[in-house]
């Protein structure tokens, strides 16, 4: 019996900044956002849109396929919780009718933990093979104005649906890890921005991607030339081309730097117009690999790499399951994206100073989202959400 994902589909908001704008404004060429880091746009989630309505409507369509009463726990990967104590996933339990055996928990480790999720519920289904298990991975990145890390902004939810003799794509057993204790992005509870030490977190990232990886080839994974594809965890693109170089100086490659770009390429499509996801990235990027690959994509071999400040990384492997393209949600993906609305820099700030209201009084949320599901309202400290 094999293990892994038998669905995945991904959302994110209606609204999108365009770097140029900000470029614009920041009077600096373009270029250093589009190619310097990679990265064309960024999503911006609208006042009645978090991570509850992104992931919520992420999980809708799984449904078309899959029976709800098979859903035996719902696992809810953030770093943009919306309380300190209900997991976010028990409101999207609500929203999607799960069965009330279905339980429900959150898990944080900065961008890491959807990674863990994913192994926890592969670990599930082998001990009860019949059931399944729901993955949500969502996220809100956001820094201060006029900070290093604006630009690599951006929101969206993956939903990913384990289980047993999956459709897409089988998990591999091996699993290399690295944990430090380190200070390059963390969130104190009291801020609803992230502090960064940007180049030192690209360093930390490369040092984990190291020695995660040296971890996943001792326990028996697949080298790095051996492998078709790799997804990475994506704060701007270009982070992937640096992890690319990463590997294959510290696996001793012999591909060519061409084919290298080639291996990573497909993944980085969706990201680039999305922005970070933080704990979403690196599935949106396998989303993005398996939506616009040209070539038939089964049986062959992906390397993925998670990585979460502060820091845990995982190094993993999958392989493409036969007939995987029957199942993918990839004319929705991109009828979603192309359907988003752009933004002014003015509007933007607008959007990005909104603050929910904290004072327990009842405030109706402005209607700004074009997705199924929205906060509604917050009353008496309440966040009450419905379908749209
Ligand atoms: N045309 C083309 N390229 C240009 C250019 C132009 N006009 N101007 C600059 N560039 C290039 C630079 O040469 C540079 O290239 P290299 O990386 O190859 O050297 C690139 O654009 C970026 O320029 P800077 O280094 O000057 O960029 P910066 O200092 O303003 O910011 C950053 C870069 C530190 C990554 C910043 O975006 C940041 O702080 N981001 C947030 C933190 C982050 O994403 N860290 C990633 C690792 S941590 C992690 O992964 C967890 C997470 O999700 C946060």
């Amino acid at each position: 019996m094999s293990i892994g994902i038998d669905d995945i589909s991904f959302y994110t908001s209606n609204f999108y900044l365009d770097l140029k704008s900000l470029a614009d404004v920041q009077n600096i060429e373009a270029d250093k956002y589009y190619q310097g880091i990679g990265q064309e746009r960024m999503g911006i989630v609208g006042a009645d849109e978090d991570v509850v309505t992104m992931a919520a409507a992420a999980a809708l369509p799984l449904f078309e396929r899959s029976n709800k009463a098979s859903i035996d726990t719902l696992l809810f990967a953030t770093e943009t919780g919306i309380d300190q104590s209900k997991a976010a996933g028990v409101f999207v339990h609500g929203l999607l009718g799960l069965p009330s055996r279905c339980r429900v928990v959150e898990l944080k480790q900065a961008c890491y933990s959807a990674t863990a999720a994913l192994q926890m519920a592969c670990a599930i289904v082998a001990r009860e093979p019949g059931r399944k298990v729901l993955v949500l991975a969502s996220d809100i990145a956001r820094y201060d104005l006029a900070s290093s890390g604006e630009a690599t902004q951006g929101c969206g939810a993956v939903a990913i649906l384990v289980g047993a003799n999956p459709k897409l794509v089988e998990i591999h057993p091996q699993s290399g890890r690295y944990t430090e204790d380190v200070m390059d992005f963390w969130r104190p509870n009291y801020r609803a921005t992230a502090l960064v030490d940007g180049k030192y977190s690209t360093k930390i990232y490369l040092k984990a991607l190291k020695q995660a990886y040296l971890d996943y080839l001792e326990q028996g994974g697949t080298g790095f030339d051996q492998l078709d594809h790799l997804c990475y965890h994506l704060p701007f693109s270009r982070m992937a081309e640096k992890a690319q170089t990463q590997l294959a100086r510290c696996s001793g490659s012999t591909r060519d730097p061409v084919a290298r770009a080639a291996m990573i390429a497909p993944s980085l499509h969706y990201n680039r117009t999305i922005g970070n996801s933080y704990t979403a990235s690196i599935y949106i990027g396998l989303t993005s690999l398996l939506d616009h690959a040209a070539e038939d994509l089964s049986g062959k071999k992906i390397g993925f790499f998670s990585y979460g400040s502060g820091c845990v990384a995982e190094f993993f492997s999958g392989s493409v399951v036969a007939g995987y393209r029957e199942y993918l949600h990839t004319q929705r993906h991109q009828a979603m994206l192309k359907a988003r609305t752009e933004l002014s820099y003015t509007q933007y700030l607008k959007f990005y100073n909104f603050e929910c209201p904290a004072d327990g009084g009842d405030h109706r949320m402005p209607e700004q989202t074009t997705g199924p599901y929205r906060l509604a309202s917050i009353d008496q400290h309440k966040r009450i959400y419905c379908a749209r």
